[in-house]
């Protein structure tokens, strides 16, 4: 899957540039984190406490699997939050108390 180049059937908020995991990654303003990841390649981005990959899932916030560290923020939810730019998005790190 790959972000889809000739948006001249859609409208696209204003390019801004996020940070993850060090990278400086092509966003834009509206679309949420997930829509980031996903366009540039990131499929699962963090980790259950027993290692099984885990991203997008319901991408309506209710089960909890795309959380990221958002600016020292942990336990965010990918799914429901907007880029901002300049945004530093951590992945990788294990959700607290997940069952
Ligand atoms: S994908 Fe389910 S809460 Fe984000």
């Amino acid at each position: 899957m790959s972000r889809i180049e000739d948006s001249s059937r859609f409208r696209r908020g204003q390019p801004v540039t996020i940070v993850v995991d060090g990278e400086r990654v092509p966003a834009y303003r509206g679309k949420t984190i997930a829509g980031a990841l996903l366009a540039t390649g990131h499929r699962a981005w963090r980790r259950t406490r027993h290692g099984q990959p885990r991203g997008l899932f319901c991408g309506i916030g209710v089960c909890f699997d795309c959380t990221v560290t958002v600016n020292g923020t942990t336990n965010v939810r990918a799914c429901l939050t907007p880029i901002a730019d300049g945004m530093i998005v951590e992945t990788g790190i294990p959700m607290e108390h997940q069952p």
